[in-house]
């Protein structure tokens, strides 16, 4: 073996390591909002659209709820790391599994829709369905108003358990 492949091999194998030490070792005890829980639904806002219902939760839901699944990449550190301090600063913003349109300002929701700032960009670089027709848009837009026009009526209190 020469002294290149010697050393390639140290470093191939320290980093196999880290690797396998970051799946097991529980971040959450150093940072806890890079640890991703999904809290109590405390609302479900009553959408006015089968269309609007899956485009919220395929765009919006993601990261604005209490309802987050990630994708079996995302949970495999660090890129799980990642994800749930992106997904617990969005839920600071706006949690549409905590908050009601009383909370909720509708026209920062259409205007960020409408100037394409959400679903952020480098999310939708890497998630095809997150580019937003302007159909899609519309849908989402439209869905958001009727929201807000009923705040009481369209949001359900979920008992806790
Ligand atoms: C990949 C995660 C992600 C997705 C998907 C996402 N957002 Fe966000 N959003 C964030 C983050 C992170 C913030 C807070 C930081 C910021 O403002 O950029 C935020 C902030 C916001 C805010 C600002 C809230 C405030 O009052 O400060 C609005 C409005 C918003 N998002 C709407 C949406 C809507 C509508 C969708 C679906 C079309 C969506 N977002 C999809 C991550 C996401």
């Amino acid at each position: 073996m020469t002294t290149t492949e010697r050393i390639l091999w140290i470093v191939g194998g320290t980093l196999l390591c880290i690797f396998i030490v970051i799946q097991i070792f529980p971040i959450g005890w150093i940072v806890p909002s890079m640890e991703l829980k999904n809290p109590p639904v405390q609302h479900t806002i009553e959408w006015s659209s089968p269309e609007a219902i899956a485009l919220m939760h395929q765009t919006c839901y993601v990261c604005h709820s209490n309802e987050t699944r990630l994708p079996f990449y995302a949970q495999i550190a660090p890129i799980s790391w990642v994800a749930a301090q992106n997904v617990n600063t969005a839920r600071a913003a706006l949690n549409f599994s905590e908050q009601n349109f009383q909370e909720i300002n509708a026209y920062r929701l259409i205007a960020y829709i409408g100037s394409d700032l959400m679903p952020p960009q480098s999310y939708r670089m890497m998630h095809a369905e997150a580019n937003l027709t302007e159909s899609q848009k519309k849908i989402l837009m439209d869905a958001i108003r009727v929201a807000a026009d009923n705040p009481i009526n369209t949001v359900v209190a979920v008992p806790s358990p």
